[in-house]
């Protein structure tokens, strides 16, 4: 999200021990060593690994294409030998079997009711499901989610009227889509239209309720007495596919669409919910007024779970892993066959956060398929959260109710108040305060985990947390990424960490902003995925045309090579665009890569109206800037980035 909504937020209060209080400061300057230090070097400082557990070295993964420049051009750019086409942009029709398909109007005229059968709006994570057989790379699913809305571009005339018809248009321009995609003889890709596996999910989508919180009694409504369906999915930002062909999501900043009263509770100050919203539903909604509906942000803040082969299910919010302002879920697999889902918390002095399932995975069979078969793995297991030492090991700290702090004497009754609190848990469980985690991404041949830490322009000002080993840098405008290597197996208690980088340009005046990148300069790191040969993707959501960002052009497209660290830039942004996910076919020779808010959060020409910053894709006077899913592909048709 541009600018982030998140970025604005800063609800941790708690006073967590920070770990910089007990860092020792040489060991400090190992770790911010970060790429120049050998992982071996840096392990054998550390606790011994267990002795059937060595250290694994991250493996190579070299980059085969030449660097584009950085642009600030309101285009996408692309190596030489490559091609991107704009596939799906906001406004789309997706192509629901026995639905009209409602072309976009260019006007924004498009209704409420349309909006429900178009691709929705601020396309985020993403990911590929072949259909016809798991290799399958020219047919598939792609599932994304629409993360937020624009309703300056939402509507003819912005926001001088509101209605309930527009909050609808915007509640439906919310969610997330599932289109069906082929490829044809000239290796472009296409929307299939009409498939029966298209499919809008929108903030007034029916979804069950699995875990700890179901039925809770802090999940009641009056709507929804037995607290076990909620209506929608709101600020879906990143995303994970499950080993069992599921796709999860993350509700980012839900808070931002709620009111509370003037003076909001202790739990709704805790979790950012304010007097006054960024989004005008709670006008003709009540559902978002916590006056009236208290429990309603209970129900949001979770990972949801949804199956894209079947139109038909109801998805699920799994609130056994903890309620955030989810960025996203990430599954790796533990020895056993048990579920490891990673994920973070992206607002200012938040969470990294760890579920290990109670059961092991199960595969498809007896006629059901793999994700009915795994309906209910994500209800039952155990959430951690992660404590970053300063001597670069790190142990995940069991949320637990009943457990050291967790109890009914400080405020949780059982494991579903854990869950529903789960900041005010990791606030008395003492974890380390990060710097706005975004996405994860596992590289499960090593069981080396990397999470991108965006920025936080926090730290270290007055009142605030100071830098800790873990979040090195003040005022940390930049980002970084950090990972660490589970001792054992992917569901073990302990861990070892260090930075993969320190982002930032070597050339900027203040020691704080430079970094230690080996390559392309960037900042903001967001977005990272693996693709099949271990490159590390990179997708920025950098502090565009400021002093410290300026040799960086617009929000780019990185690959790393994670052995070495060296980071080429691959492809970079419209203006005031960021971008957002990234998913490949199983032959790795397309990448699908969406592109959010071109317009947004640039001055130009003494205005930031986005339609005078930006008119991609369309390039025509009379558009708008739209968010869209991109195709990419060498026209030798080979792997992408080797
Ligand atoms: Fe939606 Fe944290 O980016
Ligand atoms: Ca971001
Ligand atoms: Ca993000």
């Amino acid at each position: 999200m541009a600018k982030d909504v998140a970025s604005m937020e800063d609800s941790n209060r708690s006073a967590n021990p920070s770990i910089h209080e007990v860092s020792d400061p040489a060991r400090r300057i190992v770790l911010r060593g970060g790429l120049g230090v050998s992982l071996a070097g840096l392990l054998a400082g550390c606790a011994t690994p267990a002795p059937a557990d060595k250290p694994v070295t991250p493996q190579p993964a070299p980059l085969g294409f030449k660097a584009v420049a950085p642009s600030t051009a309101d285009r996408v750019t692309v190596p030489d030998g490559y091609v991107a086409q704009v596939l799906a942009p906001w406004g789309e029709p997706v192509g629901i079997a026995g639905q009209p398909s409602p072309e976009f109007r260019f006007d924004a005229g498009n209704t409420a009711a349309e909006q429900a059968l178009q691709m929705g709006m601020h396309h985020d994570g993403i990911h590929y499901y072949p259909l016809g057989g798991a290799d399958r790379s020219d047919r598939g699913l792609l599932c994304l989610n629409q993360e937020y809305v624009d309703d300056a571009l939402l509507h003819p005339d912005a926001q001088k009227t509101w209605t309930p018809e527009k909050v609808l248009k915007s509640q439906n321009a919310h969610g997330i889509t599932v289109i069906e995609i082929e490829r044809g003889a000239d290796a472009s890709w296409r929307l299939v239209r009409p498939s029966r596996h298209a499919r809008r999910i929108t903030a007034h989508t029916p979804f069950a309720i699995g875990g700890p919180a179901a039925g809770h009694v802090l999940m009641r409504t009056a709507a929804d007495p037995q607290g076990r369906t909620v209506l929608g999915t709101i600020n879906n930002c990143a995303s994970g596919k499950t080993p069992w062909g599921t796709y999860l999501s993350g509700e980012e900043n839900w808070a931002n669409y709620f009111t509370a009263a003037d003076t909001p509770t202790a739990h709704e100050r805790r979790w950012g919910i304010r007097a006054a919203t960024w989004y005008r539903w709670p006008e003709h909604d009540p559902r978002f007024d916590t006056v009236r509906n208290p429990n309603e942000p209970n129900r949001f803040g979770w990972v949801v779970e949804v199956d894209p082969m079947d139109p038909a299910s109801t998805p699920v919010k799994r609130t056994a892993l903890g309620r955030a302002a989810h960025e996203g879920a990430w599954v790796a697999v533990a020895r056993d066959g048990r579920a490891v889902v990673y994920s973070g918390e992206d607002a200012r002095f938040e969470y990294l956060y760890k579920f290990v399932s109670r059961d092991r995975i199960q595969p498809a069979g007896g006629g059901r398929t793999a994700a009915q078969a795994n309906a209910t793995l994500l209800d039952h297991g155990t959430l951690y959260v992660a404590r970053f030492e300063a001597d670069g090991t790190g142990r995940w700290l069991p949320m637990v109710h009943g457990t050291g702090p967790l109890t009914a004497a400080n405020g949780f009754a059982d494991q579903g108040e854990v869950v529903i609190k789960a900041r005010q848990a990791a606030d008395l469980l003492g974890a380390t305060k990060m710097d706005r985690p975004e996405w994860v991404a596992i590289d499960e041949r090593t069981r080396w985990v990397y999470c991108t830490l965006t920025n936080n322009s926090q730290r270290g000002a007055p009142g605030q947390p100071g830098v800790d080993a873990a979040n090195p840098r003040a005022n940390n405008t930049m980002g970084h990424i950090i990972r660490w290597r589970e001792r054992g197996d992917f569901s073990g208690d302990g861990f070892d960490w260090n930075h993969l980088v320190l982002a930032g340009d070597p050339a900027n005046a203040r020691a704080e902003a430079r970094g230690n990148v080996k390559g392309d300069v960037f900042a903001g790191p967001d977005t990272i995925a693996f693709d099949a040969r271990g490159v590390l993707w990179i997708g920025t959501d950098m502090p565009v045309g400021t002093a410290e960002t300026s040799r960086m052009g617009h929000n780019q497209l990185l690959a790393c090579d994670p052995a070495t660290g060296e980071v080429r830039r691959f492809l970079t942004a419209p203006a005031g665009a960021e971008i957002t996910g990234c998913t490949f076919t199983p032959d790795g020779r397309t990448m699908f890569v969406n592109v959010q808010h071109p317009g947004s959060g640039l001055k130009r020409d003494g205005t930031d109206n986005p339609r005078r910053i930006s008119n991609w894709p369309d390039n025509r006077p009379d558009g708008r800037p739209r968010s869209a899913t991109l195709a990419i592909r060498r026209l030798d048709g080979g792997v992408i980035g080797a």
